[in-house]
């Protein structure tokens, strides 16, 4: 019985070298850990891991004194949500400031991420700038002292439950402000200025989506893998083969070879 398995390993092993795109490989994408979180597929541990292991936009950098960084930008990640396709994290810019920066933060500019968009099911905190208008008591807004810093007027925090990626045209109607918004967790609340710090700090939902079909991968039996050289995604198979898209056909025909090797046994 043995001998006849490590025969039918051996019939298969010139078919596996001759894989044009065949890479050693072996566990070196396995799931890591940064902290609480897990990384894998399209994330990886830049540093630890080799670059196939995920996708270039995701590259997380682990530096155990903070949340890691995402693609050497501001942003840290505080969780990733793998089932829908979702992280959470915040912009380190914005941390430990006073409100009155938030006017330099620009979400459609800071944000080159094009695989990475800001989720809808945010709440938004806008900071209403230079207002020429007092905004009406009962809007929620609160009132915010930034002497000193560029723009004059009065200044307000204020949150929008609803994130509208279209920016805030009603504050800027009813009160003549030049506002900035910044995108926080779905539910958050605005009491008064104090809560700024800890608002931005908890961060915001970011959706992904990236090419290729990881699941239908995992479930051929494969794991995901980036082709760095190619930019595409790839589908590494038992036995070492990357394939498009799935093992399919592939793992079939082992599967068929093992039932044909255990009957004959
Ligand atoms: C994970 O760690 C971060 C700090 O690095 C913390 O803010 C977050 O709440 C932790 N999450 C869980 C689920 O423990
Ligand atoms: C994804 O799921 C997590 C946990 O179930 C949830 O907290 C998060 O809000 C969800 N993300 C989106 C974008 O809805
Ligand atoms: C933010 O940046 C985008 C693109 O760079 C620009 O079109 C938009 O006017 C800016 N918004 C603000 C409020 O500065
Ligand atoms: C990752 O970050 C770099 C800059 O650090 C940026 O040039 C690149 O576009 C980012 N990747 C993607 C795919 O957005
Ligand atoms: C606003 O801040 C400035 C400088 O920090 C201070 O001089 C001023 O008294 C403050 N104004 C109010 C209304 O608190
Ligand atoms: C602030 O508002 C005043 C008018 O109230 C205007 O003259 C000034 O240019 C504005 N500053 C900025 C930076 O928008």
């Amino acid at each position: 019985m043995l001998r006849k398995n490590v025969l039918v390993v051996l019939v298969f092993l010139p078919l596996l070298a001759t894989a044009p795109d065949a890479q050693p490989d072996g566990e070196s994408c396995a799931p890591a850990t940064c902290g609480n979180l897990t990384i894998k597929y399209p994330f990886w541990l830049r540093g630890r891991q080799p670059a196939h292991c995920g996708h270039p936009t995701f590259a997380v950098t682990c530096d155990d004194a903070t949340p890691p960084i995402l693609n050497d930008s501001y942003l840290r990640v505080l969780a990733i949500h793998y089932g829908n396709s979702s992280v959470v994290a915040f912009y380190a810019s914005l941390v430990g400031g006073p409100p009155c920066l938030a006017t330099r933060f620009n979400m459609s500019s800071t944000l080159a991420l094009s695989l990475l968009a800001i989720s809808r099911a945010n709440s938004e905190l806008l900071l209403c700038a230079n207002c020429t208008r007092t905004p009406p008591a009962g809007a929620g807004a609160v009132a915010v002292n930034c002497t000193g810093f560029r723009g004059g007027g009065e200044w307000f925090l204020s949150l929008n439950p609803m994130y509208d990626p279209g920016g805030p045209a009603l504050a800027e109607e009813t009160m003549g402000c030049r506002y900035s918004v910044v995108p926080v967790m779905p539910g958050s609340e605005l009491r008064s200025v104090r809560d700024y710090a800890g608002l931005v700090r908890r961060g915001f939902l970011l959706e992904w989506t990236v090419p290729g079909d990881c699941d239908a991968c995992s479930a051929s039996g494969g794991q995901c893998r980036y082709d760095v050289g190619a930019m595409a995604f790839r589908c590494f198979c038992p036995g070492g083969r990357l394939q498009p898209a799935t093992c399919g056909e592939f793992v079939k025909a082992m599967q068929f070879f093992l039932l044909v090797d255990q009957h004959a046994g």
